[in-house]
């Protein structure tokens, strides 16, 4: 089947359709073997990637460089607001503007949700929303898809847990939604009450054909579901630290709990203690393979994007 990817921009999972992700889907596992072999290819060559982080990251910021770097393109940019112009007062629309005179697509990550789109809006390049605020993160979400299409075999008639601060976890908002575009899927939702999902993406997947349950416990669902996806409770997030400490450790897996159970984990890390050290080394363990999976994926967004919207 051909298939088309329509989107210029990757702001929010909610611009979807089932098309688009299959599409990506699709050429994330065509680039799977050079993302694997250390090999590089000449897909992006001359290439320039803009990569303007505002807020600390690891796996996103090093998967996006290396994934630019084995399709042959280079990467420019910065990883904190205080080693670039912004510093000095420069506005965020001046800083993208001149990155846009420089790259080929801009990859944005900002505390404030709606930076990315309000980039997008003003210059002519692909842009990419590597995490808004407590908004959206759609790339992890396209390589947490992967990463469950290849460990589970399908998304259609998934059972999954979302476990852990949903109230500010971007990921689960963009997974949840991306969910919503497949069949049947069921979601149980595991937080403290005081983190439970925004009303908001509640009445967005009410609209799909998702059943989601809203519960308490790990127990109560653990043997009803194919994969548990854990998160952090996102201590930068919360205006007084009492409220945090609070519920801190409020779910935390561990090997015991899951012996003799088939499922994975998934994890969209940084972790905390929400996963003990003794899951590391067990079958259910996928948290490491998930981080991996983010280079295909990401080869597969800039190749699209970079490819289909030629710098004029
Ligand atoms: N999963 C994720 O976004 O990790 P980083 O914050 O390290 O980029």
């Amino acid at each position: 089947m051909i298939r088309i990817f329509r989107l210029k921009n990757i702001i929010s999972i909610k611009d979807f359709e089932r098309e688009d992700i299959e599409y990506l889907l699709d050429e994330a596992s065509k680039l799977e073997n050079i993302a694997k072999s250390k090999e590089v290819s000449e897909e992006l060559k001359g290439k320039l990637l803009g990569l303007m982080f505002f807020e600390p990251s690891t796996r996103t910021k090093m998967s996006f460089e290396t994934a630019m770097k084995r399709l042959g393109g280079e990467c420019i940019g910065f990883e904190n607001s205080g080693s670039s112009s912004v510093s000095k007062g420069e506005s965020i629309a001046d800083t993208a503007k001149m990155f846009e005179g420089y790259s080929d697509a801009l990859v944005i990550r900002h505390e404030l949700e709606g930076v990315s789109k309000f980039i997008s809006d003003i210059v002519d390049v692909p842009v990419i929303n590597a995490g808004d605020g407590a908004g959206q993160h759609p790339t992890q979400t396209l390589l947490d898809l992967y990463t469950i299409k290849n460990e589970i075999g399908y998304i259609d008639n998934l059972k999954i847990a979302l476990i852990g601060d949903l109230k500010f976890g971007r990921t689960v908002h963009s997974l949840s939604n991306a969910l919503g575009l497949f069949d049947n899927v069921k979601i149980y939702l595991v937080s403290p009450p005081e983190l439970r999902m925004p009303q908001e993406i509640l009445h967005d997947i009410s609209k799909t054909n998702i059943k989601y349950v809203e519960v308490d416990s790990i127990e109560e669902i653990i043997d009803d579901v194919e994969v548990l996806y854990v998160t952090r409770i996102q201590k930068e997030r919360f205006a007084d630290i009492e409220d945090y400490l609070k519920i801190k450790g409020a779910y935390i897996i561990n090997k015991k709990m899951l012996e003799g159970k088939d499922l994975i984990v998934m994890h969209p890390l940084p972790r905390i203690d929400e996963i003990a050290d003794d899951v590391d080394n067990t079958k259910y363990n996928k948290y490491f393979t998930q981080a991996a999976n983010a280079v295909p994926m990401r080869m597969a967004i800039l190749k699209t994007l970079i490819k289909n919207n030629p710098k004029q």
